[in-house]
């Protein structure tokens, strides 16, 4: 992840590479590899939120529900966009659908970790070890996550 992006927790900031990774390798493939490659996102997506959706269910915080929500509604969008693009990868309405769902994933990822997933890492730190993840920005100064 980009160090803009990172919350201190290890696995936490791993998974959010990955997100990036495969959100940027979906937007670089050609259309044969477009289905493997949503099915890819929607797999760790899959994984990724289910994790967070078990720690956020522990969590007594007021958003937790609406975090688990939006995770719905990304895992739903993924398939929705799958069903539609993978009888005809490469017609123009699967592209058009595929560059909305890009662009869309790209601006969602930091908005959603920043706003949202910053709660679960101060939570997964606090059970871990007892304390609030610190994030050391080295162009400015340390925050607290
Ligand atoms: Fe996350
Ligand atoms: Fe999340």
């Amino acid at each position: 992840m980009t160090s803009s992006l990172a919350l201190g927790d290890p696995k936490l900031d791993s998974d959010h590479d990955e997100l990036n990774r495969l959100i940027e390798a979906l937007a670089a493939a050609p259309p044969e590899s477009v289905v493997a490659a949503l099915r890819a996102l929607q797999k760790h997506a899959t994984e990724h939120f289910s994790m967070e959706d078990v720690d956020l269910r522990d969590m007594k915080d007021g958003n937790a529900s609406c975090h688990i929500d939006e995770h719905a509604a990304v895992s739903k969008s993924l398939e929705e966009v799958c069903v539609h693009v993978a009888p005809d990868p490469a017609s123009a309405r699967a592209q058009d659908m595929l560059i909305r769902l890009v662009a869309e994933l790209r601006r969602w990822l930091p908005v959603h970790v920043l706003e949202m997933d910053a709660g679960v890492a101060s939570s997964r730190t606090k059970k871990r070890l007892g304390g609030a993840p610190i994030v050391l920005n080295l162009k400015g100064s340390a925050s607290r996550g």
